[in-house]
């Protein structure tokens, strides 16, 4: 292995908490890099966390002013010889000599060497799966990423990030990575909410395509004949408890006389009716008249469950065509609702489900009646993980999401994230994020990302590997969009120049 330098004393150390090695000549040892180096019964894994370069030649001022106004001091000393680079390391763990890890009890000695960790010690100490999910490699060392499906899933994900930081991008890896898995490893079925259609690619892609259905947002379809009362008030949030009583009334009635209706259906019966009031009449006929025109709900629903989740395959429900964030979240809510009772009763297969811009469907602040999706999505993330119904949050404005929400979800990748607020929030709702890491979030560049939480034993920053499938025309630059538009008119032109 590497040598990277030789630990020093210092007066802050070395102790347990820190230590730092002066880093051997002509050797390139960066910040977050791992050292390895012996201690009392084993080794410690540490981080390096600042480098620092030292010059004795440069260390008054006042020296250093006199001898350059005449000449460059590097004329006149062997300055260069006398440049050293210290690393000041965090320790993180030992590993005993029986191959255990551990905690830091102990600190190395002065003089000790600092060599690179053995990768596949590294990549055990960090919590690392040989046959998990390939998300990338650690930035300095040549050891994949690969995270355990159980660790990085099971208790809910959230990637967090400003817009265009690569989210859907690692989305998109991480669902190449799902597809890839054998049936002897365990395959699960994902549904994802796609608002922006940034996943229909993977339908184009021959390699992909085969595992791949796609919902457009106009067939979807609630089927109010299925739907509880309950279910029904959620989409009506205003009745009152005298209305949703009537309405159960009418429901039961229709439940009764038909197997299945639709909401005009509905309407109908309850203006035929001479009983109830007519100020409640009323008011039922004209919210039922607001889901009619949504045009979303039906007499049943469309995709079934079952038609949404196959093992080893991905739906996407493509959102893009729609405009009102009401309807994305009734739609939302009813899937993820569904979905979640078929599972807990063992109906359908273990899932994963995937939000785009998740603070849409479950915000921290809105009013219950513009909050439609929050209540079941926060009911899957409390109690999913017992039925191995696990969620996927991906969100640029974390300060909007549910701090409930987020808190549920164990492990979090967070690319590059600059606003101090959101920073602070995911502070809030993460353990082990310092001010420090905090700085080096907003430092991130795309392609790059910090994991932390329960996919890995310690934060884990990760270059994102390349993806292989076809990338998603959302993702073309602003040239490339601006030429192929003028293309198409100069086209339509031409083409309607030939048929006069
Ligand atoms: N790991 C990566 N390697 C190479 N290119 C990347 C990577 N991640 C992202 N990109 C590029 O950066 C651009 C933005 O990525 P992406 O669309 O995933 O961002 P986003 O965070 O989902 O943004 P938004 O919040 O607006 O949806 C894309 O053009 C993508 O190709
Ligand atoms: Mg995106």
């Amino acid at each position: 292995m590497r040598e990277y330098g030789t630990v020093v004393s210092n007066p802050e150390g070395p102790c347990t908490r820190k230590f730092s090695f002066v880093i051997k000549k002509d050797t390139i040892v960066r910040k977050g890099q791992f050292v390895d180096v012996p201690v009392h019964g084993g080794k410690l894994i540490g981080r390096v966390n600042d480098i620092f370069k030292s010059n004795r030649y440069f260390t008054r001022p006042e020296s250093v002013e006199k001898y350059e106004s005449s000449r460059p001091m590097d004329e006149i000393f062997p300055v260069k010889n006398w440049e050293y680079l210290v690393a000041d390391v965090t320790p993180l763990g030992v590993q005993n000599d029986d191959g255990k890890f551990d905690e830091v009890t102990f600190p190395p000695s002065p003089g000790t060497k600092v060599i690179e960790p053995d990768h596949a010690m590294l990549a055990k100490f960090l919590g690392l799966d040989e046959n998990g999910l390939k998300i990338g490699k650690l930035p300095s060392h040549d050891v994949d990423v690969n995270l355990n499906m159980t660790k990085l899933l099971q208790k809910h994900l959230a990637i967090l990030a400003i817009s265009g930081a690569g989210k859907s991008y690692l989305v998109s890896v991480l669902l190449e990575e799902i597809l890839n898995r054998k049936k002897e490893d365990g395959q699960i079925a994902t549904v994802i909410i796609d608002t922006h259609g940034e996943y229909l690619s993977f339908a184009d892609d021959p390699d992909y395509s085969d595992k791949i259905t796609v919902f457009p947002g106009k067939d979807i379809r609630i089927g109010l004949s299925e739907l509880s009362t309950g279910q029904i008030s959620r989409f009506l949030p205003r009745l009152s408890g005298v209305q949703v009583r009537e309405l159960a009334r009418f429901l039961r009635q229709m439940k009764t006389d038909k197997k299945h209706f639709g909401v005009k259906d509905l309407i109908e019966k309850i203006q035929e009716d001479s009983k109830v009031k007519a100020a409640t009449k009323d008011v039922l006929v004209s919210v039922l008249y607001e889901l009619m025109e949504t045009g979303v709900f039906g007499a049943t629903s469309y995709p079934s469950t079952k038609e949404l989740t196959q093992q080893g395959k991905i739906s996407i429900i493509d959102m893009s065509s729609f405009v009102s964030s009401k309807v994305k979240q009734m739609i939302v809510a009813h899937l993820s609702q569904n979905m979640f009772n078929d599972r807990r009763d063992a109906k359908i297969p273990p899932f994963l489900l995937i939000l785009e811009e998740a603070h849409q469907f479950v915000p921290e602040t809105a009013k219950v009646e513009n909050a439609i999706s929050r209540g079941i999505i926060q009911t899957i993330a409390r109690e999913g993980r017992k039925f191995h119904a696990s969620i996927c949050l991906i969100s640029q404005r974390p300060i909007q999401l549910s701090t409930t929400v987020l808190s549920q979800c164990n492990t979090q990748i967070i690319l590059r994230v600059t606003n101090p607020y959101d920073l602070d929030h995911i502070g809030k709702s993460a353990e082990g994020i310092t001010r420090e890491v905090q700085n080096q979030i907003s430092g991130l560049r795309v392609g790059s990302g910090l994991i932390i939480g329960e996919g890995v034993n310690y934060p884990v920053f990760v270059k994102i590997r390349k993806r292989n499938s076809k990338e998603s025309r959302t993702g073309l630059p602003l040239e490339q969009a601006a030429i192929e538009f003028s293309e198409k008119i100069k086209q339509n032109k031409e083409d309607a120049k030939s048929f006069m």
